[in-house]
């Protein structure tokens, strides 16, 4: 495993819309891997592919002891709203407050294609938005 750069504000990748995954093979698994460990490394809660230069639908998480990764993740949001700050490792030093959805419903694949389905609420919810974001080139500021 390694750890990646992390890509900051100003870098292309981060405002193109990240690409489906197609292949479900040992490449698309190390890089979930690197991920985790690139995210852990930095002290983040969430990773997208394209904060560390690769345009592809896939992120991590980990909070509070749940780890997860979801390729080609699609999101719902129920009407609730939340109100809270929140942070990115691509935009060093900031955070701002910013209206998310309480509750999300996440479906997409694991590294071997399995399709998952999941809820959220809260904190996570709001980092499965903010992750989801960066997939389609969207940052939070
Ligand atoms: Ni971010």
């Amino acid at each position: 495993m390694s750890i990646l750069r992390i890509r900051t504000i100003g870098d292309p990748v981060l405002r193109t819309p990240a690409q489906e995954v197609t292949q479900f093979d040992d490449a698309l698994a190390a890089l979930v891997r690197d991920m985790l460990e690139t995210m852990y490394a930095v002290g983040g809660v969430g990773l997208a592919a394209p904060q560390v230069g690769v345009g592809l639908r896939v992120f991590t998480w980990g909070i509070d002891g749940d780890e997860g990764h979801v390729i080609n993740p699609q999101l719902s949001m129920g009407e609730e709203p939340q109100e809270g700050g929140e942070g990115c490792l691509s935009v060093p030093g900031y955070s701002f407050p910013l209206r998310r959805g309480e509750r999300a419903e996440v479906t997409g694949y694991d590294w071997d294609g399995n399709e998952i389905a999941f809820s959220a609420t809260g904190w996570f919810a709001r980092c499965m938005q903010h992750e989801y974001d960066h997939l389609n080139g969207f940052l939070y500021v």
